[in-house]
């Protein structure tokens, strides 16, 4: 199939365009690079420069490149920035989505794959999470996402639209090409990561007093390659109907293990620093992905936490500075 990946020269977008083009898909990468970088994109896939809110860009690439489908990646990401500037993502994420969405609906384009969140689940009655819990955004970061979803839901029902949401947990690992390189960094394990490789002094772990098997918090990490798999796997079952998951890989981890496995994996010191909780962290955030490996048969292949570490290490070791571009 004819794909646009929106955000593929970022960290989960450019792993999904790796493992389109090894599925025999043609793919085109669309990125401002305003947070990726050009040498995350793989060599296969052509590569437009832009924002995947620029109409006229966006409807010249889906008609030059009869594109049939598209993974939107692109996004303003991050849940505490959006605390302090909410207007950026409750505009910026909404309107470039909806841009995208009409540009694709002037062309025909009737496939869409959404990279939804588990922000929409602030404090969750049930763990693991399911996809019949009810949506209760915990940031605008998150509202923005439900606001998307929900726009796909009328576009499905008035244009015919065929969309997958899939709500990640938290993506982490590498493959042997591409890992995480995020400015700022706010995910754990390239932190821990880092700090192993002495380019930061300690790990900050925000709270040690949480109702948790050692008080520090639970979180779902899922490997960015079984996340890669799963949208290839949406993408051919949406010919049978719009479909929306939860994606994680069902086993949390605290915040403790992490630090404590990866010591283990990189046989480094990891210092860290207990400081004080973060407004707004629950507990314990872990998904349920039973609906998703029921229809799709998707399992996680990376699911325990030593070898998600030690792919991100690997990949680390052979990025000590990110990529270069
Ligand atoms: N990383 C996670 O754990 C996680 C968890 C849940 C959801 N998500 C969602 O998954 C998606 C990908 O996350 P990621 O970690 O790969 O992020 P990322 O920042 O690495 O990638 C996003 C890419 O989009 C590009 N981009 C941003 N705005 C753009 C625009 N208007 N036009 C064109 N390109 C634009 C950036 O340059 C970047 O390359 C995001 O939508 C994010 O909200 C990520």
């Amino acid at each position: 199939m004819k794909v646009l990946v929106t955000g593929g020269a970022g960290y989960i977008g450019s792993v999904t365009a790796e493992r389109l083009l090894a599925a025999g898909d043609q793919v085109t990468v669309l990125d401002d690079l305003s947070q990726g970088h050009r040498a995350a994109v793989p060599a296969g896939a052509d590569f437009v420069q832009g924002d995947a809110g620029d109409r006229p860009l966006v409807e010249r690439a889906l008609r030059e490149r009869g594109i049939e489908a598209v993974m939107h990646f692109a996004s303003f990401s991050l849940v505490g920035e959006s605390m302090q500037r909410p207007f950026k993502y409750l505009r910026g994420n909404t309107a470039t989505g909806l841009s995208l969405l009409e540009a694709m609906a002037e062309c025909g384009v009737r496939r869409f794959i959404l990279s939804s969140t588990a922000n929409l689940f602030d404090k969750p009655g049930r763990i693991p999470v399911a996809e019949t819990e009810p949506v209760v955004p915990g940031s605008p970061y998150g509202e923005s996402k439900h606001a998307l979803e929900r726009a796909l839901k009328w576009l499905e029902r008035i244009n015919g639209l065929r969309y997958a949401a899939l709500r990640y947990f938290n993506a982490a690992g590498a493959t042997a090409e591409r890992g995480e390189d995020h400015h700022p960094e706010t995910h754990l394990i390239p932190l821990v990561l880092k700090t192993a490789m002495g380019k930061q002094e300690k790990v900050v772990i925000y709270g040690d007093d949480y109702p948790t098997r050692d008080g520090t918090c639970v979180r779902d990490y899922i490997h960015v390659s079984d996340l890669a798999r799963a949208h290839i796997l949406a993408l051919r079952a949406l010919d049978r109907g719009s479909l929306v998951y939860n994606l994680g890989n069902g086993r949390g981890f605290t915040v403790s293990e992490v630090v404590e496995t990866a010591r283990e994996v990189t046989g480094r010191e990891i210092r860290t620093e207990v400081g004080s909780r973060r407004p707004g962290d629950p507990a314990e955030l872990v998904a349920s992905s039973e609906r998703i490996r029921k229809e799709l048969g998707w399992e996680p292949e990376h699911a325990d936490l030593k070898s998600i570490i030690s792919s991100a290490w690997e990949w680390h070791s052979s990025h000590p500075d990110g990529y270069i571009d």
